[in-house]
């Protein structure tokens, strides 16, 4: 087995989706190995425009394993709505697998959620409003329920009574009320594992048969090394690890097989959600990136938060990740700016800082900008490196030295054709 793992290297949405449906041409099977339906990994292809929430991005090359892994969460009418949606566009799903250990994300978690932001007061997140940070709490604190769990109702029912029990008070239930709350979800939930029991597996035996096989795997993470959740802004992050050691726990895979580490790159900086975003341009450059990069969050239609590229937290995130191959996206984005600035560092009071620090700095930091010509063509149409303006070529040059990561791809549109193999 070679596992190539795709990773963020930013805030989240820098092109993944559309990076492992180029990759997936080479792979037998793509894994997702963290996050849930907070995702939105949108890809253009053949078969149109797709913003999928949970279904691994190799679903649409046929004869593709894609299995969604024992460190995700899923809300199981989300995935099933999904896979109703691309078979009814004629894609099969048949090839679409459910780690048996895959946590349910379940609806008391989303009333927590905004319980929990609530109690934030002004300080909130900005989470997607999925249940994620209470699933994965939920799944740590040992109340949590497996994917498995959904095809064994006596397991089920008593799972959810403490599931129940537990956040009864959170939920302003009594004892009588939180017990019926609970065994009321447990029609749902067993007519959804019954629907889900063909792609529900052990994915033990799977990651055997990839070693003896020798099976080209695509591990795809969601978000960014900036949401990571013990390397990111902490509290603004995701309740999980996007980084590439993500991969090896939440996808099962030994970490001798990861023969490549590919970070995705947006051409500049976009985020959703709070929290601190050094080069965020709050005026007619983040507006131009908005508008030109249709820049509004791919599952809750938030204008994202733009600005110029931040090299500081690129080069952390390949620092972290081990990356050893770039695909920058949506280069074409910056094709008509006259004038682009990069960050290459952060300065405070107290010093300089290469790589990011904690978020107790965060307020002090002012990036600190080199600036390079524009190129002003389109650059869509191209499809060789050497036919790029030369000044977008500086401009990736300046990415790849300041990271020290040599380049893979470069993507100049959505769809799967507009892309530069390097
Ligand atoms: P959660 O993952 O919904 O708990 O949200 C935590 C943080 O991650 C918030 O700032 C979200 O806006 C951000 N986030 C979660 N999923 C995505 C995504 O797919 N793209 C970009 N940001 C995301």
């Amino acid at each position: 087995m070679a596992a190539t793992v795709v990773v963020g290297t930013q805030w989240g949405d820098e092109g993944k989706g559309k990076v492992v449906d180029y990759l997936a041409s080479r792979a037998e099977a793509v894994v997702r190995f963290q996050g849930g339906a907070n995702a939105g990994h949108t890809i253009v292809n053949d078969h149109g425009e797709w913003r999928l929430h949970l279904m691994p991005s190799g679903i649409f090359r046929p004869g593709v394993l894609c299995l969604l892994g024992t460190g995700t969460v899923v809300d199981t009418a989300s995935l099933l709505a999904e896979m109703a949606d691309l078979e009814s566009h004629g894609i099969s799903v048949a090839g679409f697998r459910l780690s048996d250990r895959a946590q349910v994300v379940l609806p008391p978690f989303l009333q927590v959620e905004e319980r929990e932001e609530e109690l934030r007061g002004g300080g909130e997140i900005g989470t997607t409003g999925r249940g994620i940070g209470p699933a994965y709490a939920t799944k740590a604190a040992r109340f949590g329920i497996q994917a498995g769990d959904l095809l064994d109702e006596s397991r089920l029912r008593e799972a959810l009574d403490l599931l129940f029990g537990r956040y009864r008070a959170w939920l302003g239930l009594d004892a009588a009320e939180a017990k019926h709350q609970g065994q009321a979800l447990l029609g749902d939930l067993i007519d959804a594992g019954q629907r889900l029991a063909p792609y529900i597996v052990d994915p033990a035996p799977l990651v055997a048969g990839w070693i003896a096989n020798d099976t080209a795997l695509l591990m795809e993470g969601q978000l960014g090394v900036m949401r990571d959740l013990d390397w990111g802004i902490y509290p603004f992050v995701t309740s999980s690890n996007p980084t590439a050691g993500g991969a090896c726990s939440g996808g099962g895979i030994p970490p001798r097989f990861i023969k490549q580490v590919t970070g995705v790159v947006k051409a500049y900086t976009t985020a959703v959600g709070a929290g601190p975003v050094p080069t965020e341009d709050v005026g007619a450059v983040g507006q131009a990136l908005r508008e030109r990069g249709g820049e509004y969050g791919a599952t809750t239609g938030r204008p994202r938060r733009c600005g110029w590229l931040d090299l500081v937290a690129v080069r952390y995130a390949c620092l972290l990740n081990g990356t050893d191959g770039l695909a920058i996206t949506k280069l074409d984005v910056l094709d008509e700016l006259e004038e682009l600035q990069v960050c290459v560092r952060y300065r405070s009071p107290e010093g300089e800082y290469d790589l990011v620090p904690q978020a107790r700095h965060f307020g002090k930091l002012e990036p600190v900008y080199v600036r390079l010509p524009g190129w002003r063509r389109p650059t869509r149409d191209i499809r060789k490196l050497e036919d790029l303006p030369a000044e977008a070529r500086a401009y990736l040059d300046l990415i790849c030295e300041q990271t020290g990561v040599p380049l893979a791809l470069v993507s100049v549109g959505p769809h799967r054709d507009y892309t530069i193999h390097v």
